[in-house]
């Protein structure tokens, strides 16, 4: 037997519940993880209050997308990793069946990925969601160069200092936003040049008297809510908004003038538009790990918690204290 975590209701942090389970045999094309960190989402908040906006299914339920360890059994037909190997998840796969939070997890093989050894486990459990989620905005369907102002609203998020690692890779000038004062010198030291100390009200003439009045030309939004119309206001002519979170629990009226004035994109994106197609998947993983290689992307974890303490790591995580990534130790 070994512990994992269930959730049988939505709820609170409380609701997470330890417990001892027996390790599965995986399945055909799976592999069973020996967990050894975990790296946690907000969008795991969401799904254990059950607000999560895209589907899922009936509990209990295991919960969790970002794990590393080593592989200590294979399913038929598993070709690519072998027992002993260490690994890492890639967020591809079913959070309720395959959800990694525990000792033990069962996850397709195609979900893993081999980690540079210069990353700790910690590290390695910290990467993928921020890095692909990231990846999308940033480098598939933007052109970023040194003349580029990209916008990153909460940019003290995981995948908020994730992005400012990468847009810094193409030599844009990074805004990022905060609504917490003492995040601004993680803010800077990630790599920001400027940081915006406000809850979403007064985001645009900040944009405009650092940019000259000329906006942004790319902006991250995991919030969403009326916000998005000051975001339309801070936006250069035909910029792009990406939304990919709706941290905000108000609704998103459409700004339609400065959309039509402006002739902006604004457009709903997940990582999934990556990791489900695996052409894109393959050139967003070689970017990564290279970056990861150099050293310029690398993982920012904010505080570490261990397995029994999985209820007080997300009533952290939920306070929105953190500034770069949750990670328990197993
Ligand atoms: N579409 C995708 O593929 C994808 C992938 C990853 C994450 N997400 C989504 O992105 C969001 C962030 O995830 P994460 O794991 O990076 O978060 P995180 O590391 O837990 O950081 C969340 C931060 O957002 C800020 N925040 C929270 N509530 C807010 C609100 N109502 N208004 C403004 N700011 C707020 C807070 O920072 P400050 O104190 O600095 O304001 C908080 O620390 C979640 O909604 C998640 O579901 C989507």
């Amino acid at each position: 037997m070994a512990r994992i975590v269930r959730l049988y209701r939505t709820g609170g942090p409380e609701e997470l519940t330890l417990e001892e389970a027996a390790p599965e045999q995986p399945g055909a094309g799976e592999v069973r993880i020996r967990v050894e960190a975990i790296g946690l989402n907000n969008s795991e908040v969401q799904f254990r209050h059950g607000v999560y906006p895209l589907p899922t299914g009936s509990l209990p339920s295991r919960i969790g997308r970002e794990c590393s360890g080593v592989v200590e059994a294979v399913g038929d037909g598993v070709q690519q990793f072998a027992i002993g190997e260490e690994v890492s998840t890639i967020p591809a796969f079913d959070i309720q069946r395959n959800g990694v939070y525990g000792e033990w997890c069962v996850v397709p093989e195609t979900a893993l990925e081999r980690m540079p050894a210069r990353l700790s486990r910690l590290e390695a459990a910290a990467v993928w969601q921020q890095y692909l989620t990231a990846y999308g905005p940033l480098v598939l369907f933007s052109r970023l160069t040194p003349h580029s102002v990209v916008l990153i609203l909460a940019g003290a998020s995981s995948v908020g200092l994730g992005a400012i690692q990468v847009a810094k890779l193409f030599g844009a000038t990074v805004i990022a936003t905060t609504r917490t004062a003492a995040k601004q010198d993680i803010l800077h030291r990630t790599g920001a040049d400027h940081v915006i100390i406000s809850d979403g009200t007064d985001v645009a003439p900040r944009v405009r008297e650092i940019t000259g009045a000329r906006g942004f030309d790319v902006a991250l939004d995991p919030i969403a809510g009326p916000g998005l119309a000051e975001l339309a206001d801070a936006a250069g002519q035909e910029a792009a908004i990406f939304v990919y979170g709706q941290l905000s629990p108000e609704p998103t009226p459409l700004p339609l003038i400065p959309l039509l004035r402006k002739g902006l994109t604004i457009r709903g994106y997940t990582l999934w538009e990556i990791t489900l197609q695996p052409e894109r998947r393959e050139a967003a993983r070689r970017f990564i790990l290279r970056h990861l290689e150099s050293r310029a992307l690398s993982p920012v974890i904010d505080r570490v918690y261990t397995l029994d303490e999985i209820v007080e790591a997300h009533r952290y995580l939920e306070s929105g204290r953190q500034a770069g990534k949750v990670v328990v130790r197993v």
